[in-house]
């Protein structure tokens, strides 16, 4: 089975009921949870705020899951060896929100990390071409950064399926994950282009019962 036939599933907790959140971690991570996704944002490259290293590092003795923290700040170097030492296991940055994301993702390496980089929906897959070799990890973006709870735009489908194949020109294991609007119908589609990480916040936290949530995002589940 190869590996777009079994996603990774990453429940975002942007959705999560923030009062509790070391119980939603390791609830999600009972459920069947590959990773967990940690949306950062800083009411500046994103029109909201949500939470810094202090919270990462308050969750990471609620679960031994990986760390998959996604980093919509800018600048992003200031903060990348907070959230090293905060547990992160891939620490995410946009192309979009600084000048020298070569330099940045060389950074995430040195600090022990597995450096990710992330596109929105208007930046074209050309734009990490160069940077490919730096990274371990490249999200697409499915909506606008900033929200859970958005439309997945069908629009980055093909995006993801060019992304597929120059990673596998590279010859190199890098993941090719999706995030935002990720549900039971748009998750095969995104699958079926070449993702292998699906990202869901309120397809899973907004369900009662996190393990079928979970469950119904795999494919073998899926229409
Ligand atoms: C949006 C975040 C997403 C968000 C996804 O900026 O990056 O991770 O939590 O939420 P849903 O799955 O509800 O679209
Ligand atoms: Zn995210």
């Amino acid at each position: 089975m190869t590996s777009a036939a079994r996603p990774l599933i990453a429940p975002s907790i942007l959705a999560a009921n923030f009062a509790r959140l070391g119980e939603e971690v390791q609830a999600v991570a009972n459920a069947g949870a590959d990773w967990i996704h940690l949306d950062v944002m800083d009411g500046h490259f994103v029109p909201n705020i949500s939470f810094g290293p202090q919270v990462v590092k308050a969750l990471r003795p609620h679960t031994q899951l990986p760390f998959d923290v996604h980093l919509m700040i800018e600048p992003a170097d200031p903060y990348l060896e907070a959230f090293a030492k905060a547990g992160a296991d891939n620490i995410l940055i946009h192309i979009e929100a600084g000048p020298h994301a070569h330099r940045s993702l060389q950074h995430i390496r040195a600090l022990g990390a597995k450096p990710g980089i992330v596109l929105c929906p208007a930046t074209p897959p050309e734009a990490i071409s160069e940077i490919l070799d730096l990274v371990d990890v490249i999200l697409v973006m499915s909506v606008n950064p900033g929200f859970g709870g958005q439309k997945f735009l069908h629009s980055q489908l093909p995006k993801i399926s060019r992304l597929r194949d120059m990673i596998t020109q590279t010859g190199r294991d890098i993941r090719l994950a999706v995030d935002g609007g990720i549900d039971a119908t748009t998750a095969p589609l995104a699958t079926k282009a070449g993702a292998d990480v699906l990202i869901a916040g309120s397809a899973i936290y907004a369900k009662p019962d996190y393990k079928a949530a979970i469950a119904a995002l795999r494919p073998e589940n899926t229409p």
